[in-house]
């Protein structure tokens, strides 16, 4: 089975880190969003895939054949920025008869696809969720998808597609992509994903729904830091280090190099990150970027940044009260 893993939206909204590398790249919990999603379709005996890069895309493809020696990765370029439909029908050469998995690569899902992946039915993720307007929406009946509508105004029910879609047909999803492409039929301006897999319903492929209940977003300084945590929860590893206090959930990695500081609670320390008389919680500090003398909290630090902070010297008398803004 092959995985298709579509990595080229910008990440906007997590400017300024997204203009020195793509979002897939950044760091949560230890790895990069990427490295996270790899290892899951990895751990699923998934071991080749289809990566739709755009821009930076060569940061993208060093970073999978270093850490991913082993994954047999295909690469496609997506120059414009046509929608989710358009970065899937420029994969559509790599794709075979095999079933596939498509995931996209902003968002981390923890979930047993095991059941799923032997299913013997298309399968499309989904999630209830308390407004689902901004996602595509699935109304089902009798245990299977019935419709599937991109971000509708006034969504049928409150399930909405989480980015995970195992496609037991891909000539059928290649043939509707080509229909949605060269029919020119895009919804919001964008040739979709979803309608080229209702135009598979359309024509008589049987989609079940999954339930997916850990789906992360990574789409903002917010919820990076939410899904940072949330995986710390899960999985936090930490050592002991001198001079260190280290508050869990947390991650420092192995090559990291700490003194005299405070790390945690929900705090994660990339590769060859350095860091001194700090005190630091809630915050990714990404690989080999150097801290000193910080407070921070809330925070995000790229890669090879450097931040250094100040002691204040104080001389206050009795029953003063100073904020440090
Ligand atoms: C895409 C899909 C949408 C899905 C969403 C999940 O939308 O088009 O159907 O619900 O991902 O994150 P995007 O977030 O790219 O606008």
């Amino acid at each position: 089975m092959r995985a298709i893993i579509p990595v080229a939206g910008v990440g906007s909204r997590l400017r300024p880190h997204t203009y020195a590398i793509p979002k897939v790249l950044l760091n949560v919990a230890g790895k990069p969003i990427l490295g996270h999603i790899i290892d899951k379709i990895i751990g699923e005996g998934i071991l080749e895939g289809t990566i739709v890069v755009g821009l930076m895309g060569d940061k993208v493809i060093e970073y999978v054949s270093q850490a991913y020696p082993n994954f047999r990765a295909d690469y496609v370029e997506q120059e414009e920025r046509l929608g989710l439909g358009h970065a899937i029908h420029l994969s559509r050469k790599t794709l075979g008869t095999e079933p596939i998995l498509i995931i996209l690569g902003d968002t981390i899902f923890d979930v047993d696809l095991t059941p799923v992946l032997k299913g013997t039915t298309s399968a499309i993720g989904v999630k209830a969720v308390e407004d689902p307007r901004r996602f595509g929406v699935a109304e089902t009946a009798g245990g299977r998808i019935t419709k599937l509508v991109e971000k509708p105004e006034k969504p049928a029910t409150n399930l909405a597609v989480v980015g995970l879609y195992f496609i037991r047909n891909p000539n059928l999803l290649s043939r509707c992509l080509d229909d949605l492409v060269a029919g020119d039929r895009r919804t919001k301006g964008e040739y979709q994903l979803t309608d080229a897999l209702q135009m598979m319903i359309e024509r008589g492929e049987t989609m079940v729904p999954f339930m997916v209940e850990g789906w992360y977003d990574c789409g903002s300084p917010e919820t990076l830091l939410s899904t940072n945590q949330a995986l710390l929860e899960k999985h936090s590893t930490v050592r002991s280090i001198p001079g260190v206090i280290i508050n869990e959930p947390a991650y420092v990695a192995p090559t990291a190099v700490l003194s005299n500081c405070i790390i945690g609670p929900n705090t994660s320390v990339g590769d060859g990150a350095e860091i001194s008389d700090s005190v630091i919680r809630n915050s990714i500090i990404s690989g080999h970027a150097k801290v000193h003398g910080a407070l921070l909290e809330n925070s995000i630090v790229g890669n090879d940044s450097v931040l250094s902070g100040s002691y204040r010297r104080i001389n206050v008398g009795g029953a003063s009260e100073i904020d440090f803004f």
